[in-house]
């Protein structure tokens, strides 16, 4: 359930119409639901209740701090791939304690950040990784909290350039080598082994891929401690997927998978950590464009916006769907046209819809793309000197702008001239 709904045939965020934001601050623009976010963070938190958890929101999926402080300030905890997410997180008031340390490449300077600042946990993705880390924080004269992450080798059955959990893709250690990396960790100076960690993919639309993937982690959790390793937490990943059609889609409900955690891993008595992304942010936010013009083609009529590929990048990358409404609630019954919706970028693939069913648009209407709250504005560039899209967060009945569209001058001031030319 999200807060964009129409009210007296104006589609609002919450309280507020969407076209009013599109005034202000002008378009294209990312808008977000506060109590939406709220809302899918506590459906998740609540999910879990009856073991020990710690949901922590993937700063990746949307990392305004505004947002950050929001969810942290709601009990999150955060998941974290960079020293610029790690930062972010800081800067919203999430303390150490509750941030976690993802990704394939952790740098040495990173690491030290995050042991100078404070960190739950670093979920360890390779040996070499695992070596740099105790040189890192031994050098430090501290300890580093770590989880491997194994790589169960379970197809998640989701886009192939989102799903993680196989042996050919470059995430976790081999399942089968757990117990000989585990032993080469505790025995390297700086670390201390905390727990497990997995991550299998994202946009999951199915509970077997997890349920096949937790299994093999419970065996190992038990393997592992039999070895004499203490596992007191398992990081369970993100993934969890959302619907993003109004009609034909049913992602497995949150409370559907606290269910099958409790039954997988639940007997473990391990402290339980989450790392949802898409499930809190995805359909907290849409983006809100601005027809430019309606041009006719061969056989097609295409919808050309002024938001493009370089604002939203999943068609163009995943070829996602994503919905497109107008602003203005169309008439009950009212006709509708079949439109290609494209940007203004100079590539082909800056379509983010094909003959897609729209009521007739005319020059200067608005829509929203909906589900865009996630992998939206993180994912944004500036491809073509466009400016990077601004950010709204809206709460009741007020909005306030979160990132600021830059002026060409602030774009241009980035960029320097050497002084020999
Ligand atoms: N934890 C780890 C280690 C991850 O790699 C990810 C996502 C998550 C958690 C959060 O997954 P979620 O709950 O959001 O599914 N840009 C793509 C999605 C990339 C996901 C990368 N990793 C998209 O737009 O669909």
């Amino acid at each position: 359930m999200d807060h964009f709904l129409y009210k007296a045939g104006r589609l609002h965020a919450e309280e507020v119409p969407l076209d009013e934001i599109a005034a202000a601050v002008g378009t294209p623009v990312y808008v977000y639901s506060a109590a939406t976010l709220l809302r899918h963070l506590k459906v998740m938190q609540e999910a879990l209740t009856g073991q020990p958890h710690l949901v922590c929101f993937a700063v990746k999926a949307l990392g305004n701090v505004a947002v950050l402080k929001l969810l942290g300030d709601a009990g999150a905890g955060m998941d974290i791939v960079s020293g610029g997410e790690y930062a972010r997180a800081r800067a919203a008031g999430v303390p150490g304690e509750r941030i976690v340390f993802s990704g394939v490449g952790k740098t040495r300077d990173e690491m030290r950040m995050a042991l100078e600042g404070g960190i739950r946990q670093f979920n360890l993705e390779s040996e070499p990784e695992m070596e740099a880390l105790s040189e890192v924080a031994a050098g430090m004269g501290a300890v580093a909290p770590v989880t491997i992450r194994v790589n169960p080798d379970v197809d998640a059955k989701t886009h192939a350039k989102i799903s993680t959990g196989t042996s050919e893709t470059k995430f976790g250690i081999p399942i089968a080598r757990a117990s000989q990396v585990y032993a080469r960790a505790a025995a390297l100076p700086g670390l201390r082994v905390v727990g497990v960690d997995v991550h299998i993919g994202s946009q999951l639309t199915e509970l077997g891929p997890f349920e096949a993937a937790f299994s093999k982690v419970a065996a190992l959790v038990e393997a592992l401690r039999e070895q004499g390793h203490e596992i007191a937490r398992i990081d369970l990943g993100g993934g969890l997927g959302i619907p993003y059609t109004r009609s034909n889609e049913a992602p497995p409900l949150p409370f559907d998978y606290g269910a099958l955690v409790q039954r997988t891993v639940g007997h473990l008595g391990c402290e339980i950590e989450v790392e949802p992304g898409r499930l809190i942010a995805g359909n907290a936010g849409v983006l809100v464009s601005r027809v430019i013009y309606d041009k006719a083609g061969e056989g097609r009529d295409f919808l050309i916006l002024d938001a493009g590929m370089n604002d939203l990048l999943r068609p163009a990358m995943y070829d996602a769907h994503h919905d497109i409404v107008p602003l203005a609630e169309p008439a009950p019954g009212a006709e509708a046209r079949s439109y290609d919706v494209v940007g203004p970028v100079c590539e082909t693939g800056d379509t983010f819809a094909r003959a897609r069913a729209l009521p007739p648009m005319a020059e200067g209407d608005l829509v929203a793309f909906r589900s865009a709250g996630a992998y939206g504005a993180v994912m944004a560039g500036e491809y073509n000197a466009r400016p990077l899209i601004p950010e709204v967060l809206v709460q009741g009945n007020h909005f306030a702008v979160i990132r600021a569209r830059p002026t060409y001058e602030e774009m241009i001031a980035r960029d320097s001239i050497p002084a020999w030319l």
